[in-house]
């Protein structure tokens, strides 16, 4: 995708949630006004950049976690802008026939995963807001692509602290009354508990200058989302803690300040 194509029709005087988290993890599809921002987040919060890139971290263990467990089919609400490590890529790196609808809300994400996905039929992107489940689960992409009477794993990664009050809790009833037997959700929620100073500080630069909402939940809120779930061990960690690779090092993973956690449907 040339610089043009991605930068239509963007307002380039706003910061994007999904641009300063690409950003953070290394990619190109930021502009000053976010690279501002993030410079900012990063003096409230001098671990956020660590914490974005434990996110997709998690994010990427969750999904061969997923692929491992049999699952071929993913809603990736949220998704951002492609970056490293992106859900098809990864899953289909294991099993060539995973099929991966993405979702988000922000143009430039959706046009560039737009472009990436050309050549790939077994994915598409939506332009929509996840909160709006009846469009997401109506849309020509998702019918197209995915089985619902078939086992899925829905993705809510790095996403609902920028939905307030019950609209997370609202959203999982609402995806999980079409998810089949077998089916999974994976989420990720970033939390005061173990930080609270510095969470005030974080929260207070977003109120501040920040287009986005960023609500932090508790250990206990986390788990409530998956009630009706049955939790996947070792059930809410945080980010580091959920299926590590190589033992931890580091000695407080609650430094990340995010909860992971994955439920099931049971068969
Ligand atoms: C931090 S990124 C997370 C990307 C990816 N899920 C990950 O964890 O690596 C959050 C994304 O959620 C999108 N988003 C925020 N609110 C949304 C909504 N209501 N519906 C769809 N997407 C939304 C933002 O545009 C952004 O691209």
């Amino acid at each position: 995708m040339n610089e043009r194509d991605w930068r239509q029709g963007v307002d380039e005087q706003r910061p994007s949630p999904a641009r300063v988290y690409d950003y953070f993890l290394g990619g190109s599809h930021n502009f000053a006004v976010d690279r501002a921002m993030a410079g900012q987040l990063q003096q409230a919060m001098p671990d956020i950049g660590d914490i974005m890139r434990a996110n997709r971290d998690y994010l990427g263990r969750a999904v061969r976690f997923l692929v491992n467990a049999g699952i071929r089919q993913f809603l990736d609400l949220g998704s951002g802008v492609p970056t490293v490590g992106n859900v098809h890529e990864l899953a289909q790196r294991e099993a060539p026939d995973a099929r991966v609808v993405y979702v988000d809300i922000d143009p430039v994400a959706v046009a560039h995963s737009a472009a990436i996905l050309a050549n790939n039929p077994e994915t598409g992107i939506i332009n929509a807001d996840l909160r709006d489940a009846d469009q997401v689960l109506a849309h020509e992409t998702t019918r197209e692509l995915l089985d619902f009477d078939q086992p899925i794993a829905v993705l809510l990664v790095g996403v609902l602290h920028q939905l307030p009050g019950d609209e997370p809790a609202d959203a999982v009833r609402r995806y999980r009354a079409v998810m089949a037997p077998g089916s999974y959700l994976a989420l990720s929620q970033p939390t005061q508990d173990g930080r609270p100073a510095e969470a005030d500080a974080f929260t207070s630069t977003h109120a501040r200058g920040y287009q986005e909402t960023m609500v932090l939940r508790t250990r206990d809120e986390v788990a409530s989302l998956l009630a009706d779930f049955s939790m996947v061990a070792p059930g809410v960690v945080f980010l580091p803690q959920w299926h590590p690779v190589e033992p931890l090092i580091d000695e407080t993973p609650g430094r990340l300040s995010t909860y992971a956690v994955v439920g099931k449907i049971p068969a």
